[in-house]
């Protein structure tokens, strides 16, 4: 875990000081202290099975995290340790709320490689984790958070497809992700790259996602089951059909925007899009979050965007902002996602504030 930190570091864009000086040890010691810790049961654990860890105290935990050393600013690696180190005290046994009702919100933009599948399934592993009931939904031909989840989607698995062209019921497409409890995911296959042009010529072609969906919940709640808390749904690079009955189908937009040059471009294509959908076909649906992705703190770019961002929607975007990180991007292809592959990494823990306040956000607004 102590690995971690370092490597949180140098995600961050610090360069690592020549050698190692009091300073770096100290924090480093302190930090490994903390994750130890935090490792008798890692995040994962810690929030899935008890209350007793979920209602850590706070004001212990703010003296602990108050009590880090303060690095000086000629040893930034000590110095990210530090941050990190006291991110993590203050987001251990922190308690996610439960939403009053099903928040559904559809992950959307429709540039490609923003970090939409990313964000999807990172921070649905974190609120699962947080002892939270979630759904994801993959409604991407390619697939990508079916494997980031690790749940089998090859050609012959019922999917996303079946719901949307053959009218089957979710309970029968829906699968439990076994690395995280209380996750499900209604998996993509192949089969959806053609159901963008088979569904043109389908009755209610834009609304079968929310009547599948609508009746699964209706469904839980005779069956006697508890319901769900969040359902995020992974969207396409793209604003067709399928984004469509994405949009029909939730109550909030999640809108990641990567930290680079083009990142504004195309956006007010998807608000006015969201906006016609509001007109014409859910009048509920608006765009509740935006998170900043992949952000590079060694670049003045990042910055530059990350401001220009919260200029224009000072209201959406999210406080956290999830950094550059290997880690992230090391983890789907182990069938993870970086919640579970690496708890400790800096990307996990932006993922997990990131889920944190969306969780606060939605009780309070
Ligand atoms: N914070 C990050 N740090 C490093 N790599 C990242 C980060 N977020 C995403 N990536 C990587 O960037 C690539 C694109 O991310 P992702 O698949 O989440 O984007 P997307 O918007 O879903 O793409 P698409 O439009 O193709 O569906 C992936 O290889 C992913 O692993
Ligand atoms: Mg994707």
């Amino acid at each position: 875990m102590a690995r971690g930190h370092v490597n949180g570091a140098r995600e961050q864009g610090q360069a690592p000081p020549v050698g190692p000086t009091d300073q770096t040890r100290a924090a480093t010691e302190t930090a490994a202290t903390v994750s130890r810790e935090t490792e008798t049961g890692s995040f994962s654990h810690e929030f899935g099975d008890s209350s007793v860890s979920r209602e850590t105290n706070t004001s212990e935990r703010d003296q602990l995290a108050a009590s880090l050393p303060d690095p000086g600013a000629e040893t930034p690696l000590a110095q990210a340790v530090a941050a990190d180190a006291r991110r993590r005290i203050s987001l251990t046994g922190k308690v996610f709320p439960k939403p009053d009702h099903t928040r559904i919100l559809t992950v959307a933009n429709q540039k490609g490689g923003v970090g939409k599948t990313t964000t999807t399934v990172n921070i649905a592993a974190a609120l699962a984790q947080a002892g939270l009931k979630v759904l994801v939904i993959d409604i991407d031909p390619q697939g990508n958070a079916s494997t980031a989840l690790g749940i089998d989607h090859h050609a012959e698995v019922p999917s996303i497809y079946d719901v949307l062209l053959d009218g089957k019921a979710v309970t029968e497409v829906v699968q439990e992700c076994v690395d995280v409890p209380n996750l499900w995911c209604i998996p993509a296959t192949i089969d959806l790259a053609g159901a963008e042009i088979e569904l043109v010529s389908v009755v209610a072609r834009e609304t079968r996602m929310n009547r599948a969906l609508s009746a699964y919940i209706v469904d839980m709640a005779d069956r006697g089951e508890e319901r769900l808390d969040y359902v995020l749904i992974d969207c396409p690079p793209s604003l067709g059909l399928l984004t469509v009955n994405a949009f029909v189908a939730a109550d909030e937009v999640l809108i990641p925007i990567q930290c680079e040059y083009y990142a504004l471009e195309g956006l007010s294509q998807l608000l006015k899009n969201v906006e016609l959908i509001k007109s014409h076909l859910n009048p509920v649906l608006h765009v509740s979050t935006i998170l900043l992705t992949m952000y590079d703190g060694r670049t003045r770019l990042s910055a530059q965007v990350a401001d220009e961002v919260r200029s224009h929607f000072p209201a959406h975007v999210l406080r956290t902002t999830v950094p550059r990180s290997v880690r992230i991007s090391e983890a789907p292809s182990h069938g993870q996602t970086v919640m579970t592959y690496d708890p400790g990494s800096s990307g996990a823990l932006s993922y997990l504030e990131a889920a944190s306040e969306l969780a606060d956000r939605g009780v309070s607004g």
